[in-house]
């Protein structure tokens, strides 16, 4: 299939943006603070958003999910150390706005610092800094429709609770019988660990995590984008027990994904020891991408 590698965001935050005017909620964290202190982000045009999703719904399907976890889950990209990795992440850099928008490692650190505030334990706040290092997709040449997004399972109907839906029906999966119906090729409640989600940097960095984080750690990871169930409930009949239960980390993270950004960012140089000493606690001297 042709896969296109159209950028219709000027930067991977449009769709965070777009995300924050979908589920504006400023005040669950930092409610101390005025929402004019929130970043005062730019509502990206409409037809920039719709044309991502556009793309998104069209090519993630059950086929192309599957290659990219052949292509990627054998770790043979590169090898880093962390500090190496945000500095690699961070060549992603914004074109639109350069000047008030942060960057990468900031909102990684803006979203540990105030999980950590809150005092939620260190592996939570490592998970914070941890969440979106997945981008590093864009910098292996994949395109933004496979990074970014809200995530949603694959191999079986798609919700119409999931944002954009209706773009879905140029997705080849729509008219294959194996994986349009309610439960397609899953059984009713087999639990997520079962379920092949779309592609993007949540999987990923899930996927170089696993061996080191707690399971409520990995469950952040790996569903902080899957919008369509922790706030549309949409995918629960796939969902066992278990899921349920750790979903609520799911939800108690998110908060601190969508609504720490501000526009102040944190001093790093007074921070480097505490997150140096965190991150040699869980993680190897490299990290395998
Ligand atoms: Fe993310
Ligand atoms: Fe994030």
């Amino acid at each position: 299939m042709d896969k296109p590698n159209a950028t219709p965001l000027t930067s991977l935050d449009q769709w965070e943006d777009d995300l924050l005017q979908r589920y504006p909620d400023p005040a669950s964290i930092n409610a101390q603070k005025s929402k004019e202190e929130f970043r005062n982000y730019d509502a990206p045009p409409r037809d920039t958003v719709r044309e991502f999703y556009r793309l998104n719904h069209t090519y993630q399907c059950y086929a192309f999910v599957r290659e990219k976890e052949k292509e990627f889950l054998s770790f043979n990209k590169k090898e880093m150390s962390v500090w190496e990795a945000f500095d690699f992440l961070n060549q992603l850099v914004d074109d639109s706005d350069p000047d008030t928008d942060l960057d990468q490692f900031q909102h990684l650190l803006q979203t540990s610092e105030a999980i950590r505030a809150d005092g939620h334990p260190d592996w939570m706040v490592l998970t914070g800094l941890f969440h979106d290092m997945g981008k590093v997709l864009c910098l292996f040449g994949e395109p933004q429709w496979a990074v970014v997004g809200d995530t949603f399972p694959v191999g079986c109907a798609f919700s119409d609770k999931i944002v954009y839906a209706e773009y879905f029906k140029n997705n080849p999966d729509i008219n294959n019988p194996d994986y349009n119906t309610k439960y397609g090729v899953y059984e009713p409640n087999c639990g997520l660990r079962n379920v092949h989600m779309s592609w993007g940097h949540d999987e990923y960095i899930y996927q170089i995590m696993k061996p080191y984080l707690p399971e409520p750690a990995l469950y952040m990871l790996r569903y902080h984008s899957f919008y369509p169930q922790h706030r549309e409930h949409a995918y629960t009949h796939l969902m066992d027990d278990h899921d349920v239960e750790m979903f609520k980390w799911v939800d108690l993270f998110n908060p601190y994904d969508l609504y720490s950004k501000s526009p102040t960012p944190p001093d790093w140089k007074v921070l480097r020891p505490y997150y140096e000493d965190l991150v040699a606690k869980y993680l190897p001297s490299t990290l395998k991408f």
